[in-house]
């Protein structure tokens, strides 16, 4: 959470922020603020709310081209979001900034000291303690800024990625991480210096990832070098070349970035399974699965942790892992494995599922896993992300930047990966038939061509969506492989649009939520022709009877359910285990439309980010 950005070289700064500042949003937007270097002073803005806001506060603010300088949106964690505890944040004596992004858990007994040392803070924030601590270290110790910042790091607990800048030294950049995430895109005498790659993709295709406990010193003209915060050792760095292209991070046409990336889902999923399904000849070849295979055979238990959306996705994988492999699965809240001292035995193997790769609580359940000596495999979408390299092996989705806050096109590219591994293991345990087998990974090849044609029924979902979008509540019920999606879409709509939902699986609406159901209600239930179908159609029955309306998913063709239920949403035909894949399609439809009709911002729902870096 938190994005930030930095530059140093030739251009004009300002642009170049607030440019990355827009594309970073995703990360947090409850205020926004800017610092540049005039070459003789520093001129700062910063404001509560969005980096559009900033952009017209700044523009009387701050009147220099100056090319060096440094941004941050924000989602606030310690003091309420507004001007003055927006970053960037000045030390005491107005000579340092800084940016940050993560949380410094220290930070009270920090500040007590720092206040009977003198000084003074404006702001509720850690940061503004974190840079007071640096200049303190920096004029008691007379250091430069790169040792300061070293030194002041080294008596820090938490997270962090920054961006310091020092009016002393104005050729240089200091940045830092620890658990948060920080990029540096290296052009022609020039630095960027950001939360993820997308600010700088239009200056520079090279690029390096700190590492947790490094920090760069970045100079102009004399270039940059990397150490380690604890033990003060040069690092060689590796510069990436980056793969992602404009085009990716704009909305290309659409109203909003959650639209296209639910459109996107037909050429991502078969993104994800090129190379790696070869269905004629009968292979499926991951590279991160091949090297480890043994270890899925022989697993005893396979152990998923994941949150949110990702942990839906990991619900569906249990069904299929569970049903073609048969290892026994169990699927875990990243946050909650973490904290209970979870039993982990020889033989299990771990799955991390996350879309950016830098969730705190996930990241911190696969730390504990491998200290228990488990093997752990990830399952991430972005590139070089944490999770990823902290991860022992992993497989990658590959659907593309995910900017809209809401998940989607990563949670139908998270189902293909885990539906390729667990083939690949009953193709090396033999507990699929050799027809089932081929037959699944012929039909996961028609998947896209079918989200394609699910996609099309958008116009009745924005129909039946005008309807209910004034409901204050809705139920999500489905069975088997879609019982997840029941939650996934329960969770779609409830933090698109603040509607509140709730996800069950069809059965369990007796034990309770049928108490809830009148003629106001609007349920939604997920009846494919194929799985528990007669089951739901009973489920249907016992909703009607009580007057709940009825919005019913289902096959292609199908009269029954029609019958019954007041609005059908037809997707095509599939089998049971794949048909999430485009079950959740109509109800990633159904929230978007209820949230652009009730005018709330899709893209950045409230209290939301996209990458939740703190527990
Ligand atoms: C919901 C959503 C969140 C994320 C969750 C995990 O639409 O986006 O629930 O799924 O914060 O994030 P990742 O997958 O990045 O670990």
């Amino acid at each position: 959470m938190c994005g930030i950005v930095g530059y140093i070289g030739h251009r004009e700064a300002y642009p170049v922020i607030i440019k990355g500042l827009k594309r970073l949003e995703y990360r947090g937007y409850d205020s926004a603020g800017i610092v540049l270097y005039d070459g003789e002073k520093l001129k700062l803005s910063k404001t509560k709310g969005k980096v559009s806001d900033l952009e017209k506060k700044s523009a009387e603010e701050i009147t220099t081209n100056g090319t060096i300088g440094m941004g941050h949106t924000r989602w606030a964690t310690h003091g309420v979001p507004n001007d003055v505890n927006s970053h960037p944040h000045y030390s005491n004596s107005g000579e340092l900034v800084i940016i940050h992004n993560g949380i410094i858990e220290n930070y009270e007994p920090l500040k007590k000291e720092l206040i009977n040392r003198g000084y003074t803070f404006k702001s509720d924030t850690d940061t503004e303690v974190l840079i007071n601590l640096i200049e303190d270290v920096q004029k008691s110790h007379n250091l430069k800024l790169g040792k300061a910042v070293q030194v002041a790091l080294n008596q820090v607990v938490g997270a962090y990625a920054i961006v310091v800048f020092d009016i002393k030294k104005p050729n240089e950049i200091v940045a830092a991480r620890l658990g948060s995430p920080l990029a540096i895109g290296i052009g022609e005498n020039e630095y960027f210096i950001a939360s993820d790659a997308t600010p700088f993709i239009e200056y520079t295709s090279n690029a390096i990832y700190l590492e947790d406990e490094e920090m760069a010193v970045v100079r102009l003209n004399k270039g940059m070098k990397i150490r380690k915060i604890k033990d003060d050792s040069l690092v060689d760095p590796y510069i990436q070349q980056l793969q992602m292209n404009l085009e990716q991070i704009e909305k290309g046409g659409y109203d909003h970035f959650m639209l296209k990336e639910i459109y996107e889902q037909p050429s991502v999923i078969k993104d994800t399974y090129r190379g790696r399904l070869l269905a004629n000849e009968g292979i499926i070849k991951m590279a991160g699965i091949e090297d480890n295979l043994e270890k899925f055979v022989n697993a005893q238990r396979i152990v998923i942790v994941a949150c949110g959306t990702s942990w839906h996705a990991g619900l569906v994988a249990e069904y299929i892992f569970e049903e073609f492999t048969r290892i026994p699965v169990e699927v875990e809240y990243a946050s909650e494995f973490r904290y209970r001292n979870p039993i982990i035995n020889k033989g299990d193997v771990i799955i991390a599922i996350s879309q950016s790769g830098e969730t705190a609580d996930t990241l911190a359940a696969i730390k504990l896993a491998k200290e228990k000596g488990a093997f752990v495999f990830g399952v991430c979408n972005v590139v070089g992300s944490s999770i990823s390299r902290e991860t022992h092996a992993g497989a990658y989705t590959h659907a593309g930047p995910e900017i809209g806050v809401a998940s989607t096109k990563a949670f139908t590219t998270q189902i293909t990966v885990l539906t390729l591994i667990s083939l690949r293991i009953a193709k090396a345990k033999g507990t699929l038939s050799h027809s089932d087998y081929h037959n699944y990974l012929a039909e996961l090849e028609t998947i896209p061509e079918k989200v394609a044609e699910a996609l099309k029924c958008n116009d009745v979902a924005k129909q039946i969506a005008a309807i209910y979008k004034d409901s204050p509540n809705c139920l999500y019920l489905g069975r088997g492989y879609n019982f997840p999606v029941a939650l996934e879409g329960a969770l779609k709509l409830k933090e698109i649009s603040y509607i509140h939902a709730e996800g069950y699986p069809a059965a369990e609406m007796k034990h309770g939520p049928i108490a809830l159901i009148d003629e106001h209600m609007p349920v939604i239930v997920i009846a494919p022709r194929q799985g528990h179908y007669d089951k739901v159609v009973s489920n249907i029955q016992e909703i009607k009877s009580r007057s709940g309306k009825i919005i019913a998913v289902v096959t292609k063709g199908d009269v029954q359910v029609r019958d019954l239920a007041d609005h059908v949403i037809e997707i095509p035909d599939t089998v049971d285990a794949l048909s999430p894949l485009l079950t959740t399609i109509p109800l990633q439809l159904l929230s978007y439309h209820i949230a652009v009709m009730r005018e709330c911002n899709v893209d950045q729902p409230r209290n939301l980010a996209k990458s939740v870096t703190v527990e």
